[in-house]
């Protein structure tokens, strides 16, 4: 079974993006795969320093092991001053080629004003750097804080096999 890894970026309780990250998982699960989301909030990351071995803080390896026995992963942004959040960021530094090389990975952003790729883009390069493939089809979800429930609704209308709309504004 393919195995496929959630990491939302926002550390918010009510998050937009812990929203759309947990129903793009359960659309991955209706199709037959098996879905983990590693929720930031609730492990406890350090500050990424640059060495390899974090002995304090075990969740590190929590992190670090679940990505590297996934086969893909779903990352879901907020915007943060036009990029990644620092959070997903931090999260990301924290693993190396080891954890994400050769995974194939699937991007969403969302954001409070009008939809854009910046974060998009920026997360682009970022799985590039470490040999990650990340599929051609994106998630944008601007003014998120209109959805209320229509985000469901929102996300749900997408057709993950859809060739046409690589780059889906919500
Ligand atoms: C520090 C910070 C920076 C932000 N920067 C942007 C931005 O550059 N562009 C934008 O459209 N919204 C920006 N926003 C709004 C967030 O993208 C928006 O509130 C989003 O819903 C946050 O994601 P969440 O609901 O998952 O927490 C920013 C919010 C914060 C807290």
């Amino acid at each position: 079974m393919v195995k496929i890894v959630g990491i939302g970026g926002s550390l918010r309780p009510g998050s937009y993006s812990q929203l759309a990250l947990k129903i793009a998982a359960g659309r991955a699960q209706a199709l037959g795969a098996e879905v983990e989301i590693l929720d930031l909030r609730s492990l406890n990351l350090p500050f990424c320093d640059g060495e390899n071995d974090y002995h304090d803080y075990p969740d590190v390896e929590k992190l670090r092991n679940g990505v590297k026995q996934a086969d893909g992963l779903i990352l879901a942004t907020p915007e943060y001053h036009g990029s990644v959040s620092g959070a997903l960021k931090n999260a990301l530094d924290l693993m190396s080629f080891e954890h994400l090389d050769g995974k194939v990975a699937g991007a969403i952003s969302v954001l409070g004003g009008q939809v854009n790729s910046n974060a998009l883009n920026d997360l682009r390069t970022i799985l590039r750097w470490v040999h990650a493939w990340v599929i051609p089809e994106q998630i944008a979800i601007g003014q998120a804080w209109k959805a209320g429930s229509a985000l469901k609704e929102r996300i749900e209308r997408i057709k993950l096999t859809s060739k046409k709309s690589r780059h889906l504004e919500l």
